[in-house]
């Protein structure tokens, strides 16, 4: 067979400058935001035990039966790429014992995720989370810091069209009479035998069903909210009321429930028009059982993921531009070797001195580098000719002015220095 040239994997992308600035960019926002209100930063693996996504997330979803990445190791382990973060997160901190530990535990987290999903237009193989979550405690403060948290990152990325869907799925004391009523229900219905077949395994994932078809069947389908405990109505309450409080608003969804099996009492998803289908931006809720079904103590908890490649799409579908940061402050412009080595030790002395620099290479032509010069967006340039190497001095230019002063080698550096402080203090003058 002909040598083909290799391509990323279906479903798959490569993040290249200057695109990836703005990804980083996005990541740091989100983790500033998570760090403001406490929360530590946690790395786990990104394989795991299979049958921790299976207890965990849930044998009967699609996440498990049909988009986990899993492999047999050479050494006979079932392991899985990591579908989402939040059962690793429990599982890791189980593991530590730190449920026995002060509580509650704020965490957070920034990586790859991996699901076989059809790959479409924000909808990919392997993906980037930002996720929080806090574990060990029940109370609501926590499920509306997380949101309010959330709502506050997408506002400091400048978006302004997140809708934020909220319910409550209630749990193993009001959830079973809901199943029961939704059961009866849906047995009336005209449904195929497929998605029968869903409704014995899990009833509520058929209120999801996109299908015309399905959602007129389901318009007096009975709702979870109805059939809340008190308290776990006192639950909702307070998140809302506390949600109110701090200027959030949302939309009733009573029809929400989460791809994910584990959820309990509040749940939520942040939904962005601009994207088509794949509109869910970020999406979370609590999970007080499942630290219990990894086989530990009750340890309730709530959390989020959002989705970074879908909030950049967000961004674009709403023209925001993250403040483009320049990849260097200074670029030096040698002409010839003799130049080269000056310009070489100019531009290493910047850099340890906390400054952004880079310099022609490949021996290229004034033109050349000049073009290079301006493709860095460096504010100055520093242009080392053969008569300034005589001379023993340097050009410094100024790119946005177009002004250029001769100033001598052993004065460049501090030179440069005083000038890019007196720029970012708002000065412009040289
Ligand atoms: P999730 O809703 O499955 O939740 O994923 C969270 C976000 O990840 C989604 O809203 C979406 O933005 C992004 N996402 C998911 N799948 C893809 C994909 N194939 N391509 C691109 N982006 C995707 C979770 O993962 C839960 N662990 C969230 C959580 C944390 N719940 C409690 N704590």
């Amino acid at each position: 067979m002909a040598n083909r040239s290799l391509r990323a994997p279906k479903g798959t992308f490569d993040l290249l400058p200057p695109h990836s600035e703005a990804v980083l960019a996005v990541r740091e926002a989100m983790g500033e935001q998570v760090r403001l209100a406490g929360y530590g930063y946690i790395e786990t693996p990104a394989f795991e035990d299979t049958a921790l996504f299976v207890r965990g997330v849930g044998a009967s979803t699609d996440v498990v039966t049909k988009e986990m990445y899993s492999f047999t190791s050479k050494g006979g382990d079932e392991l899985t790429l990591r579908p989402e973060g939040t059962a690793s997160v429990m599982r890791a901190v189980l593991e530590a014992g730190l449920a026995n530990g002060p509580l509650p535990l704020k965490l957070w987290y920034s990586g790859s995720f991996y699901r076989y999903e059809r790959p479409q237009a924000g909808r990919y193989r392997h993906f980037s989370q930002v996720g929080a979550e806090a574990l060990g405690s029940n109370d609501p403060a926590l499920d509306a810091e997380l949101i309010i948290t959330a709502v506050d990152i997408y506002r400091s990325l400048g978006l302004r069209q997140v809708r934020l869907l909220l319910n409550s799925l209630g749990d193993g004391t009001d959830r079973p009479a809901y199943r029961d009523a939704l059961v009866t229900f849906l047995d009336a219905l005209d449904l195929d035998e497929a998605t029968r077949a869903r409704a014995r395994i899990n009833p509520l994932r058929v209120l999801d069903d996109k299908r015309e078809s399905v959602q007129q069947q389901l318009v007096d389908a009975p709702l979870m909210p109805d059939f809340l405990s008190s308290p776990n109505r006192e639950h909702y309450d307070t998140v809302r009321m506390l949600l109110a409080d701090a200027g959030v608003s949302w939309e009733e969804a009573p029809r929400l429930v989460r791809g994910l099996d584990y959820y309990t009492r509040t749940a939520f998803e942040f939904v962005h028009d601009g994207l088509g289908a794949q509109s869910a931006i970020g999406g979370g809720g609590r999970y007080d059982g499942l630290a219990e079904s990894l086989g530990g103590p009750s340890v309730p908890a709530v959390g989020w993921a959002l989705g970074v490649d879908r909030t950049l799409l967000a961004m674009q579908a709403e023209d925001v531009v993250m403040a483009g940061a320049a990849s260097v402050d200074v670029f030096a412009v040698p002409i010839g070797a003799a130049a080269a080595r000056k310009a070489f030790a100019i531009v290493l002395e910047l850099r340890r001195a906390g400054v952004r620099a880079d310099l022609a290479v490949d021996g290229r032509g004034l033109k050349g580098a000049m073009k290079a010069a301006d493709r860095s967006g460096a504010a100055l340039t520093v242009v080392i000719g053969d008569r300034d190497l005589e001379q023993q001095q340097a050009q410094v230019k100024t790119m946005s002015t177009g002004d250029q002063i001769a100033v001598p080698l052993d004065r460049v550096v501090d030179d440069v220095l005083t000038a890019l402080s007196r720029a970012a203090s708002g000065g412009n003058k040289q």
